[in-house]
């Protein structure tokens, strides 16, 4: 087990200087490494009064931080229609850092979904930097043409849901990404757990217990899993503990 080092906003290690080696980091084949970041209450919750609003300040820094360090952020629909979801990469510091790394200035934002049927007023249909939603055939040309008007790129990969290998396949090879981080929610996350396609998590666990009925747990899917979680590096802090864990996946 890794030691477990102090961590706050403003504590002994810096979030910012964490995970580095994201930034830059390589394709696993042909598609891109895919980290995943989620938060849970300490009794498995994933969604509190339909948000995500678990974490402190710390959390929310730290995911700031991941996102700039990712060539693309993907989210399920779920989770865009429940929070505004605007992946941008403010500070000076993590642009410069991204220059360096010869990574483009913002990561691209990704949301799938099977129709389309998306909320455009949404922050993330304003973002300056490319959007894109990932549908699947049946979405009609209605959908995809509100969706274009909003201002994202609109790309379709399967038959009834969008296949994920298929769409992480091409953001390799058409728009260079290397590094995906995923926010969730916790069906998107199922789905590419049965997929294999995570290869890394990044989980806060914040110490509290909030029981809220028909809360989703991080990972909702309709079959079992037996994925194992191998703790990589660990820190704690602002009433919870930040693990960073290698996937691996039972034969
Ligand atoms: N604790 C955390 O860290 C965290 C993180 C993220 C979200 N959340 C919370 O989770 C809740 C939302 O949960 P959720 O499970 O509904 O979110 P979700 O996984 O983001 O959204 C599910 C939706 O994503 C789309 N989707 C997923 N896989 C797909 C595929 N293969 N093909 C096409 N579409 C696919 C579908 O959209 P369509 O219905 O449009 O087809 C599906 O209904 C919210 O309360 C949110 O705040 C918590």
């Amino acid at each position: 087990m890794p030691e477990v080092r102090p961590l706050s906003a403003e504590g002994a290690v810096d979030v910012t200087s964490l995970y580095i080696d994201l930034l830059g980091g390589e394709a696993e084949g042909d598609r891109p490494h895919v980290a995943l970041n989620m938060v849970v209450s300490a009794d498995g919750r994933a969604t509190l009064a339909g948000t995500a609003d678990i974490g402190s300040r710390t959390d929310r820094a730290l995911l700031r931080h991941l996102r700039s360090l990712a060539d693309a952020v993907l989210i399920g629909a779920g989770t865009l229609r429940a929070n505004d979801f605007t992946p941008r990469v403010s500070s000076r510091e993590a642009m410069d850092r991204r220059e360096l790394a010869a990574r483009p200035p913002q990561p691209l934002g990704i949301v799938v979904s099977r129709l389309g049927d998306v909320p455009l007023d949404r922050k993330f249909f304003a973002l300056p930097q490319e959007r894109l939603v990932a549908v699947s055939e049946r979405a009609g040309e209605a959908a995809r043409e509100r969706v274009r008007k909003a201002g994202a790129t609109v790309v379709a990969f399967g038959a009834s849901e969008v296949d994920l290998p298929a769409l992480l396949r091409w953001l390799l090879r058409e728009r260079d990404v290397r590094v995906v981080l995923c926010e969730g929610g916790p069906h998107l996350v199922g789905q590419l757990l049965r997929a294999r396609l995570i290869d890394e998590v990044f989980l806060t666990q914040a110490w509290r217990v909030t029981a809220e009925p028909g809360a989703l747990s991080w990972v909702e899917s309709e079959a079992a899993l037996d994925v194992r979680l191998e703790p990589r590096e660990s820190y704690e802090g602002d009433g919870e503990r930040y693990g960073r864990f290698r996937v691996t996946y039972s034969r």
